[in-house]
């Protein structure tokens, strides 16, 4: 393979400091790296430890005699094969939003006809502010692919989304990136549900499950970021919506079916929703008031099963079917036989029992069961296994 390079944007934030760590991981990956730094980025590190890491110079100054006669700004938006901007501040995610182009940076993020790979970094009140939310969902819509950013703590004391991506993380994005163009989802529809449903008992009540919506979440971020058109059914959860997909909140399964089948044709559906099993007949309209003589009895109904309906539709069947299994016991066993009796095409299935701390957590054990067989993933963060998993499903997409 003909060795690849990186055009590296490094923007004005505390997390500039990674991007020495990223060039040298790149490097020792046989990945060349050329480096443009914004001003502000010039305050964080210095041009003079970026060029003695990448062995490139580092480009800085649009209006530059010299280096406009060198490499000429158009010349060197297209002289890599992916430009990476980390950290990719508010700022520079604005400007590409805009199309702005008031400095090198972001002039060469405008001119470019190559695939551009963004780390945001930023405060979390930064990150989740709605022009920045807009602006994300924006750049993504135009193909941006995004890696990051993480929960954690922030060099300003807070804590939550808007950490960049490790540099290892976002080493491998960009060997992703390099990887065959299966890889891609671009023109392609992903259906996605995520989270539990409540399924009311009376206005105050209801009954649901411990469901986070942490996978299903990610996997709507990863298929966002493979291009993907992405349409999220999520039942009730407390996470930051992911930027790009369209996101439709629903409480029960009857809802959460209802807005499937509207979604329908789509190319790739996943029912990774923990839908309650069980409704109550008929709920109340008015809260059920204690009564002193035992309690209430209520009538269940079974739900409608989402993943089987829309596996074994007559038309409009999306081109692959994929369900979560969420078991206590017999994990693999129980997983052979969900996916002979749904009709669907692949089974992620996992331990929830409480030893495993899977439910709410933000790792996950895996194994992919289909009929070619049972493949078992290690313990991966649930960003990583939503980013394996689109990677697999857009290569099964490519070969159908
Ligand atoms: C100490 C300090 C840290 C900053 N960290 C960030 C950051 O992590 N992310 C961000 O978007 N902006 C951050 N900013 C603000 C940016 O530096 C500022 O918006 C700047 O205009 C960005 O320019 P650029 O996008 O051209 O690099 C920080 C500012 C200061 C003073």
């Amino acid at each position: 393979m003909d060795k690849k390079s990186v055009l590296l944007i490094i923007g004005g934030g505390i997390a500039a400091f990674k991007s020495l760590e990223l060039i040298r991981l790149l490097k020792t990956r046989g990945i060349g790296v050329t480096a443009i730094m914004t001003k502000a980025a010039e305050q964080f590190v210095t041009p003079l430890s970026v060029a003695s890491l990448s062995g490139n110079k580092v480009y800085g100054d649009l209006f530059s005699l010299t280096d406009e006669i060198e490499m000429g700004h158009i010349e060197l938006s297209r002289s890599a094969d992916l430009i990476v901007v980390a950290p990719a501040t508010a700022d520079l995610i604005a400007k590409m939003a805009n199309g702005l182009a008031d400095d090198l940076a972001s002039t060469t993020l405008l001119a470019t006809d190559k695939k551009v790979l963004i780390a945001p970094a930023m405060n979390v009140r930064m990150w989740q502010h709605a022009a920045t939310r807009r602006n994300v969902a924006k750049v993504t819509r135009d193909g941006v692919a995004m890696v990051g950013p993480n929960d954690g703590e922030m060099a300003c004391g807070e804590f939550g989304p808007g950490r960049m991506a490790e540099p290892s993380e976002i080493a491998a994005a960009i060997e992703a990136q390099f990887a065959p163009a299966a890889r891609t989802l671009q023109g392609r529809k992903v259906l996605i549900t995520a989270g539990p449903t409540h399924e009311p008992i009376d206005p105050v009540r209801y009954i649901g499950n411990n469901s986070s919506g942490k996978q299903g979440y990610a996997i709507a971020e990863a298929a966002v970021a493979l291009g993907a058109e992405t349409v999220l059914v999520s039942g009730p959860v407390s996470l930051p919506l992911p930027p790009g997909a369209q996101v439709m909140p629903v409480e029960t399964a009857q809802a959460m079916l209802k807005l499937c089948e509207e979604e329908l044709p789509c190319d790739i559906a996943i029912f990774a929703a923990a839908v309650a099993d069980w409704r109550v007949a008929a709920a109340s309209d008015e809260k059920i008031k204690k009564t002193g003589s035992g309690a209430p009895k209520l009538d269940l109904v079974e739900n409608p099963d989402i993943l089987k309906t829309i596996a074994t539709a007559k038309s409009k069947r999306p081109k692959i079917v994929v369900g979560f299994a969420a078991e206590t016991e017999n994990v693999i066993e129980n997983a052979k036989k969900k996916l002979a009796a749904k009709g669907c095409d692949l089974i992620v299935a996992n331990d929830v029992s409480p030893a495993s701390g899977v439910m709410g957590g933000d790792s996950n054990t895996v194994h992919l069961v289909s009929a070619k067989g049972v493949e078992t993933w290690p313990r991966l963060s649930k960003r990583d296994v939503a980013q394996r998993l689109m990677d697999r499903l857009a290569a099964m997409l490519s070969a159908t």
